[in-house]
């Protein structure tokens, strides 16, 4: 894989700024620790041109989450619901955050959505969600009310995010919904217009699809069609 050029890296990292500028930030959180982490980022360019280095395994990853208090999310939680499926998978499914379900159990999607996810995965691609896929979240702790995360909430663990997929190093991403993409391209997205489309993330292929919330909510007939088709173009690219 080629190493990234200079002028889409600033123009990606402007739009990041912008994005957040836009949903409120006047500053940026930098501890040491995460400074040091982005300055090894910037000599390591894309996540799949790595993969002899030594990343850290996702234990290592969720070590280091510990038990989390960088957000008040962390206030009204059970439990961190930090991802599940196969450390290796070829796919990773990232959604928004965890429900009640999730915070009582501490895995991702095993409510209505999971099922409805589960479905998908099973039923709609032929594979099995255990062995051939990892499911994550943008957040990892439940919004109270399920109300969709903050800024400042997901910024603080989108660090835990980039090295859960640097650790994994899937072919291909899957941004379930609004929330999960924007946050993984850095502006807003709007999801109803921009799925079914390729973006990249860090040198990894990403689809955009609608969330299985918002297909048990407006369960017709063209958004079944509309996901079903976004699932084909990631077969298609997992076959590769
Ligand atoms: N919705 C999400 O986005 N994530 C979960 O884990 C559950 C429901």
């Amino acid at each position: 894989m080629e190493t990234p050029k200079r002028e889409p890296l600033l123009r990606e990292l402007k739009n990041y700024l912008t994005h957040l500028k836009d949903v409120g930030y006047t500053e940026i959180p930098c501890e040491a620790e995460l400074f040091a982490n982005v300055q090894q980022q910037a000599t390591q360019p894309t996540l799949s041109s790595n993969k002899m280095a030594n990343n850290k395994s996702l234990i290592a990853v969720q070590k280091e989450l510990g038990d989390c208090t960088r957000c008040k999310l962390s206030e009204g939680r059970k439990n961190i619901v930090f991802g599940s499926g196969n450390p290796k998978a070829d796919i990773v499914f990232v959604g928004e955050g965890p429900g009640a379900d999730e915070d009582e159990q501490g895995l991702p999607f095993v409510g209505r959505a999971g099922k409805k996810l589960t479905e998908i995965i099973e039923k709609g691609m032929g594979l099995n969600r255990e062995k051939d896929t990892y499911i994550c979240n943008i957040v990892k702790c439940r919004p109270p009310g399920n109300r969709d995360p903050e800024a400042e909430e997901i910024a603080a663990c989108n660090p835990f995010l980039i090295q859960q997929l640097k650790a994994i190093k899937p072919k291909v991403i899957v941004a379930l919904g609004k929330p999960a993409s924007s946050t993984l391209l850095g502006r807003d997205v709007l999801i109803t217009k921009e799925r079914g489309t390729w973006h990249e993330y860090a040198g990894i292929k990403l689809m955009l699809t609608l969330h299985p919330s918002y297909l048990i909510r407006f369960y017709t007939l063209e958004n079944r069609k509309a996901v079903h088709e976004d699932m084909k173009k990631v077969l298609k690219e997992l076959k590769k």
